[in-house]
């Protein structure tokens, strides 16, 4: 039997599995996977390796939803509401150096987010379900593109999958929390994701001349240092928020006074009405000093992932899976909300629910933060995602049931 980091006397659906042959099949196809990444919206042959292991378990499924995407339901209850679970499948552009004997083949490419691992608990709980003969109420899984964009939940939602929906859940892998752990948090999770831009025409001259001119590159120094005191001094220090400025381009030449120049920069925050008052905040603060030194400016906000905020219905009915999955001792939360920005929010905005993390972190091994070169996790993690998915579409199955007449 092999060893696993799974704790306490009971046992548990994610021990079970580890010691099934659906473990092996599950470590296989998350190997495949990884081996064989694909960018965001370029999920093609992501989506036929779901597509057959579907077709094996004799699920009927739609593909081609939203591009990529791939919706698979299985009947239960009275046909009412649908639990719906969802995972992500693209990779990301980095060039992959763990020295894994299944490392990445596609140069430039690499899961280096654990969403192979997201595909395959979800394809391990498909497996579980196609199995179950008595769910509570019909299951609706959710195989989305590219959650790196953030676009790919809001163009799945446009298609509909969450149509006739009462609950949603996911989860994401992490390091922080050992293998064999699920993370089940109430409130905030992860942060807005938005970016500003702030074009600035001054007027160029000779660098020996600055009185015939606007130098759009001290404007721009004003400004950014300006920002600074949106999160220290505008915001309160109790709600976590980030403004930075990440590219700052501008002028030509060391005798030439810029006439234009370019910021960019990234917004965080966990709460929609502070989001909302950094967006304002930016642009009044860089219009002031535009007017201030005569130069014009063009701003704009690019919308991104809205804030991720777990409701407390949906989070009890995740501790209650999690449990089920790896026992109650096996259960944490996050002490922490993570200031990066996660596109489940936008299921969230639409339908309760709760997207959870699974810990991926064992003694002795080094971890590496999501989106590096070297991320890894601990294949463990497979075993307690499906058990996950397929206790939560029965604990919420049962629950909406619980209030519905
Ligand atoms: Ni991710």
């Amino acid at each position: 039997m092999k060893t696993t980091a799974l704790r306490g006397d009971m046992f548990h659906e994610a021990t079970r599995i580890l010691e099934s042959p659906l473990y092996s099949s599950l470590v296989a196809m998350r190997r495949d996977l990884h081996q064989h990444p694909e960018l965001s919206w370029q999920e093609t042959r992501t989506a036929e390796k779901v597509c057959a292991y579907l077709d094996e378990l004799g699920v009927s499924y739609r593909r081609g939803v939203a591009g990529t995407g791939i919706v698979a339901e299985f009947p239960g209850g009275n046909g009412g509401p649908f639990i719906a679970l969802r995972a992500d499948l693209d990779a990301l552009p980095i060039l992959e150096e763990t020295g894994l004997p299944f490392a990445s083949q596609v140069p430039g490419a690499m899961h280096a987010c654990g969403h192979d691992a997201h595909t395959t608990m979800l394809l391990g709980a498909a497996s579980l379900l196609a199995q179950d003969r008595e769910l509570p109420a019909p299951v609706r899984l959710i195989f989305q593109p590219a959650e790196e964009f953030g676009e790919g939940a809001p163009a799945m939602i446009e298609a509909g999958v969450l149509d006739n929906v009462a609950l949603i859940f996911g989860g994401h892998v992490d390091r922080h929390f050992p293998v064999g752990s699920i993370a089940v948090t109430d409130g905030p999770v992860n942060a807005s994701s938005d970016s500003f831009t702030i074009r600035i025409t001054g007027r160029g001259g000779h660098a020996a001349r600055p009185h015939e001119t606007v130098d759009a590159v001290i404007v721009g120094s004003l400004i950014v240092m300006a920002l600074q005191t949106i999160v220290s001094r505008e915001v309160n220090p109790s709600h976590p928020s980030v403004v930075t400025v990440g590219h700052f381009d501008a002028g030509t030449a060391a005798n030439v006074i810029a006439g234009q120049a370019l910021l960019e920069g990234s917004i965080r925050a966990q709460e929609n009405s502070v989001r909302l008052a950094l967006h304002r905040s930016i642009e009044r603060i860089a219009k002031a000093i535009c007017q201030m030194h005569g130069a014009d400016l063009e701003f704009s906000i690019g919308q991104g992932t809205p804030p991720l905020c777990n409701p407390p219905e949906g989070a009890r009915v995740a501790r209650l899976a999690a449990a089920a999955a790896v026992g109650e001792g096996n259960v944490a939360r996050m002490d922490m909300a993570s200031m990066g920005g996660e596109d489940f929010s936008y299921y969230l905005e639409h339908v309760p629910g709760c997207y959870v993390r699974f810990g991926t972190a064992r003694d002795g091994v080094e971890q590496f933060p999501a989106h590096s070169s070297r991320f890894v996790i601990d294949e463990e993690a497979l075993a307690v995602g499906a058990a996950f998915f397929h206790a939560v579409a029965k604990v919420a199955g049962q629950s909406i049931h619980q209030v519905a007449p």
